[in-house]
């Protein structure tokens, strides 16, 4: 349970805000890198922590993030011609560069350089790993390039799907640290999902429904255990990262490609939930890649053109009641990634946590809570977060079997840990 204060805290990022503030010391997913495919193609819209921005690729391919209104008379830019080195806004003419520089002011004569003097906002944006991230924060804090396991892998070993999730951050990213709901809301999918089946982990989560929960703290952010009853005096235990501020991994199962979101607020009642699958020292499969694509594992359908998913609010996320009642479908609402979205909608657009009746499996969101307020104050004070150092990026979640007497953190250690080459630890 929080306080009223301590969950405004949390949830609110626009700028300003002290959560606004954690976030805007990071690198940030803001665009899949195809949403910009070539140069001069169309700008793209992109709302991200309450501001309204426009994206685009300029004639000799560099990127811009800039503000989306023209600093003339308040046009949205996403109307203007992006043409040799700069977009034009098609009211007056007026012209950006990447940095958000005015070039052009054509009403204007050349030798009064009033172009110089007009400026937008704009922040430097980067492509690594299929993925466009921004910085938002202030310039001489700009942190080195992230580094996380799924950006560095070729890009044959990796799917990037993004959705828009209508709903806050936070209850989407503590949706993603919540072991324990795998028992329930995904039972039916975990022995046939072509991304999941055939784990011999599958087995040890349907049968024990009471994961005990222990939450260590990384160095980035948390390490979240999850144990339950394996035989001959063992545990069976999946362990999830979390780094900050919103960047998660679950607990990969046999063979399967290892995965994971950001959660990346638009704005307070929206996220963008990134979801990335990836193998450490394999290709994907055609087959995996035509699954990712197909909405299968934690990746989802969407309306084609858009990210909304095909299952949203308004059509109740296709439940299917009979599905529902015959087990098939532990929630009546198919997928991995529409079955987490769903429920965590269903809790309205920022939920009211003094209301919660939290118990053990809560731990991980517990600590998690713990730990962003922490950072929101040292922040205050000048003290840069966890996440940022490229080690705290480099980890890696994982299933392992132990006997019972040994401290996961100690025995999975090195699994814990992004080492290239290196087989990730799955059963
Ligand atoms: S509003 Fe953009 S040039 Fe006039
Ligand atoms: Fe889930």
């Amino acid at each position: 349970m929080l306080r009223k204060e301590q969950n405004d805290l949390l949830t609110q990022t626009g700028p300003g805000t002290p959560a606004g503030k954690l976030f805007r010391c990071y690198w940030l997913p803001v665009l899949l890198a195809e949403e910009l495919p070539e140069n001069d193609c169309p700008p793209v819209r992109v709302k991200i922590l309450s501001e309204r921005l426009l994206a685009f690729r300029d004639t000799q391919g560099r990127l811009g993030l800039i503000d989306e209104f023209c600093a003339h008379r308040g046009v949205s830019l996403w109307f203007g011609r992006n043409e040799e080195n700069g977009l034009r806004c098609p009211y007056h003419g007026w012209k950006y560069d990447v940095t958000g520089q005015c070039v052009d002011v054509p009403s204007e004569p050349e030798e009064s350089g009033y172009c110089r003097k007009i400026k937008l906002k704009s922040y430097p944006m980067i492509e690594r790993g299929g993925v466009l991230w921004a910085y938002m924060g202030p310039p001489d804090k700009e942190p080195p390039p992230p580094e996380y396991e799924f950006a560095a892998v070729p890009p044959t070993q990796r799917y990037v799907s993004k959705r828009l999730q209508e709903s806050n951050w936070l209850q989407a990213m503590e949706g993603g640290i919540d072991s324990s709901h795998v028992s329930f809301l995904h039972r039916g999918d975990l022995n046939s999902d072509p991304l999941f089946r055939g784990a011999k982990g599958n087995q040890y989560n349907l049968a024990d429904a009471r994961p005990v929960f222990e939450v260590v703290e990384s160095v980035g952010g948390l390490y979240i255990g999850a144990r339950r009853n394996a035989e001959n005096d063992r545990y069976y235990w999946r362990i999830t990262q979390w780094v900050l501020p919103s960047f998660t991994m679950i607990p990969p199962r046999g063979n399967h490609s290892v995965h994971g979101h950001f959660w990346i607020p638009i704005d307070d009642e929206n996220c963008w939930t990134w979801s990335f699958d990836y193998h450490p020292i394999r290709e994907l499969t055609a087959a995996e890649v035509a699954a990712m694509k197909d909405g299968k594992g934690i990746h989802v359908k969407v309306i084609p053109g858009t990210f909304r998913p095909a299952a949203n609010k308004d059509n109740d996320y296709l439940m299917d009641r009979a599905a529902q009642k015959s087990g098939r479908s532990y929630s009546g609402v198919e997928g991995f990634g529409m079955q987490d979205g769903s429920i965590q909608e269903s809790m309205g657009p920022i939920v009211d946590r003094t209301k919660e009746n939290l118990v053990s499996t809560d731990n991980g969101i517990i600590m998690s809570r713990h730990r962003l307020l922490r950072a929101i104050k040292a922040l205050d004070k000048g003290e840069m977060p966890p996440g940022l150092d490229p080690a705290h990026q480099q980890v890696r979640s994982a299933s392992v079997v132990l006997a019972r007497e040994l401290a996961f953190k100690d025995a999975a250690r090195e699994a814990l840990s992004a080492r290239p080459g290196t087989a990730p630890a799955s059963v």
